[in-house]
């Protein structure tokens, strides 16, 4: 996770392109938001509704299990496509997005041991294992966030 990233990072700067394939990056750029943060909206909805009671712990995971390829297809599509429009990496602000993606890919991997752990549970899961979940969830949102405001912000400041 972490090489692909600095490879996205490096590779960036050597990245020149026309401004009709730079229209088609930043169209890739927002398809992969779309399929990768929607995906991870909605295993977050099912994990809202679980909280309230709503579904039982098998749906959310299922939802986690299904929705698993998406989110790195979209994470990996964002980093490949952003590296192709080139990130101004002067901008302090740039730099607070590339290292909550950073963030966001890293806490995925955890995420990924939380649900396995949940998954692994006969009964009632332990609080240890449900306060894991809903850090990893928090980050994952507030990464998630934060790239997409920044690289709003930049694109139309
Ligand atoms: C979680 C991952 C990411 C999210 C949610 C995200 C989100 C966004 C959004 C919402 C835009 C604005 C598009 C528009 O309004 O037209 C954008 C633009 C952009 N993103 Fe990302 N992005 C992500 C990852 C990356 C990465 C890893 C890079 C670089 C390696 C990158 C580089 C860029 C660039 C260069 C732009 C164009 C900004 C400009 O026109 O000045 N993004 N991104």
């Amino acid at each position: 996770m972490s090489a692909g990233w600095l490879l996205a990072i490096l590779v960036a700067p050597h990245v020149t392109l026309t401004p009709g394939w730079r229209m088609v990056a930043l169209f890739c750029h927002l398809t992969c938001l779309v399929v990768g943060f929607g995906a991870v909206l909605t295993v977050d909805w099912f994990s809202l509704r679980w909280l309230l009671r709503r579904e039982p712990l098998g749906t959310v995971l299922t939802a986690a299990r299904g929705a698993h390829l998406l989110i790195w297809l979209g994470l990996v599509g964002l980093l490949a496509s952003g590296a192709a429009l080139g990130p101004d990496t002067s901008s302090g602000l740039v730099w607070v997005k590339l290292l909550a993606v950073l963030a966001v890919g890293i806490n995925g991997l955890f995420l990924g041991r939380v649900r396995d752990r949940l998954a692994a549970v006969d009964g009632q899961p332990t609080w240890s294992a449900l306060l894991a979940g809903v850090a990893a969830a928090t980050v994952s949102q507030v990464g998630w966030w934060t790239a997409t405001l920044i690289g709003f912000w930049n694109a139309n400041s």
